[in-house]
């Protein structure tokens, strides 16, 4: 069991490698961030980078099982390098955002938009990375899909859940988050405005809905 758990690693390692040789990218270094230079009171230990992979995303966004995403603006909550920024730049989002807190992993994420290649597969350029802890992010209008892989501790989560009560009160009709390794499933199924919609034990995907 052991060995086969050891050569499934090991074929993931090397299409991460592959991943970013093709794309001429730096994404698949996981990063414990106690070695990086992050100023927040959100930094708690144990938190790592580690990148979504494209079979992951690819999955995820088949299970949203919307016709298009065209007008939608894609927000990852904790970006990181930026792999899941390039992977949603292959569909056609009106806008790109990445919330980063640290100023490394941020830097390295616009440099991944800088270089990646080739641009021709790509269907939305509109990207962008704000080096902020998503606890103090304000939510753009909608539709909007937000997208976390389980970068918070749940103070974190609880700010993120006021914003997006705040802008689907201000009248965003369509809202979706999906969440990978959803450690705090719990406390989004008991706000009042988010419903689970799609869920396994890898990720889950909640739509948002008014309260008033
Ligand atoms: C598991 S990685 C996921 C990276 C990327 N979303 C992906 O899926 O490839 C989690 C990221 O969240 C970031 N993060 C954790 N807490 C954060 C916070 N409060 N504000 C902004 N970023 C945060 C970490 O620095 C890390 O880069």
């Amino acid at each position: 069991m052991q060995v086969v758990q050891n050569l499934q690693n090991l074929a993931n390692d090397f299409r991460q490698y592959i991943y970013d040789w093709h794309h001429k990218v730096e994404t698949r270094e996981p990063v414990p961030l106690e070695k990086l230079h992050i100023e927040s009171e959100n930094l708690t230990p144990g938190l790592l980078y580690d990148p979504t992979s494209r079979s992951r995303f690819r999955r995820i966004i088949r299970a949203l099982r919307r016709p298009s995403l065209e007008g939608f603006t894609f927000i990852d909550l904790g970006c990181g390098k930026g792999r899941v920024l390039l992977l949603a730049s292959l569909y056609p989002f009106k806008k790109i955002i990445g919330v980063e807190f640290s100023p490394e992993l941020a830097h390295t994420a616009e440099m991944n938009l800088n270089t990646y290649r080739p641009t021709s597969e790509q269907k939305c350029k509109n990207t962008s990375v704000v080096c902020l802890d998503a606890a103090h992010y304000k939510l753009p209008p909608g539709p909007l899909l937000i997208y976390m892989y389980n970068p918070f501790q749940d103070q974190v989560m609880k700010s993120i859940l006021s914003e997006i009560k705040r802008v689907l009160d201000a009248g965003t009709q369509d809202l979706y988050v999906a969440y990978l390794i959803p450690k705090l499933s719990q406390l989004l199924k008991n706000s009042s405005f988010l419903v689970p919609v799609h869920e396994t034990p890898v990720f889950s995907i909640f739509k948002g809905q008014r309260t008033r």
